[in-house]
């Protein structure tokens, strides 16, 4: 049925702007205090409803309480499909977030809902279906895993390894593409040098983020891809990185090849660094396409 599934968090962005984070054991004053729909589950859907122009279902926990309704309004007005969405009694997951003049954010993020969320029948059905299985890593392990074997024999299972955290052997061998930072791919490989010829020899596909300069693209039997930024003027960073993983899953479950999906997914980003939240960032198919040189979806 959709295209895109998200299996994912959904978190109410706490956002205050500083000058500069604080220090150990300092504190800063900073301006007001925002709220804002984000998580990174939640954005990676949006992104790729919105950004990406494709049918989009997000699989997540909410609690009870009102932020849910405001992620729940958020996601809805995006056209992300919600009718999997759980609802947890207690608390919607919850991020804490500064934002420097510099446009880089500090994120602590309480995962509320998000660390109960689990697959049932329907669930497991919707991402049997799609053609792109979207994930990160601020849900348990065992449900990404569930995902990942849950998806049809064709379909891409895309794990976007943020927050970093060790991954175990049958998570590996579940994935098929693989989207992580410069930072992210330094912790997972453990060494110094090109991060994503040692991540090929893991998964089939390898994605590295590399903020304003672009992204390298690495698949097997492939020479690496650098595919190089487009400059923009910086003013909040959060979210950029998940509006780029919402396009490049929509742009492959549209059939274009992984450089093609990269591509569209650097000018999405680049757009939405431009712009301050999460959510509320994420440009239209058309900005993108444009922004790109090219045509809208
Ligand atoms: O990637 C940005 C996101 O990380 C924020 O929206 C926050 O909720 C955390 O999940």
């Amino acid at each position: 049925m959709s295209a895109v599934v998200v299996v994912g968090s959904a978190n109410v962005d706490l956002v205050v702007d500083v000058e500069r984070p604080p220090r150990a054991g300092e504190t800063v004053l900073g301006g007001d205090l925002r709220r804002n729909p984000g998580g990174k589950g939640a954005n990676q859907a949006v992104a790729a409803a919105v950004a990406g122009g494709v049918d989009t279902t997000f699989v997540g926990a909410l609690g009870t309480d009102e932020p849910a309704d405001l992620l729940l309004a958020s996601l809805q007005g995006a056209g992300v499909r919600t009718d999997l969405v759980d609802r947890i009694d207690g608390a919607t997951g919850t991020a804490l977030i500064t934002v420097s003049s510099d446009g880089e954010n500090t994120i602590v993020v309480a995962p509320g809902a998000n660390a109960r969320l689990k697959l049932g029948t329907p669930h497991v059905k919707r991402i049997a279906a799609a053609d792109v299985v979207l994930a990160q890593l601020e849900i348990p392990l065992d449900v990404v895993l569930a995902a990942a074997r849950a998806r049809r024999p064709g379909a891409v299972m895309a794990l976007n390894a943020a927050p970093a955290r060790d991954l175990p052997d049958e998570m590996w061998g579940a994935i098929d593409l693989l989207i992580v930072n410069e930072h992210e791919a330094s912790d997972l490989v453990r060494t110094s040098g090109p991060a994503a010829s040692k991540l090929l020899e893991r998964v089939p596909a390898v994605v590295v983020t590399l903020g304003g300069d672009g992204c390298v693209v690495a698949e097997r039997g492939s020479e690496p891809l650098h595919i190089p930024g487009i400059r923009a003027d910086v003013v909040d960073t959060t979210g950029a990185g998940d509006t780029f993983c919402g396009v490049l899953a929509a742009g492959l479950a549209r059939g274009l090849s992984l450089p093609d999906a990269a591509r569209l997914a650097c000018a999405a980003g680049a757009l939405a660094v431009t712009r301050p939240g999460a959510q509320g960032a994420v440009p239209t198919a058309a900005e993108v396409a444009s922004f790109a040189g090219g045509k809208a979806p």
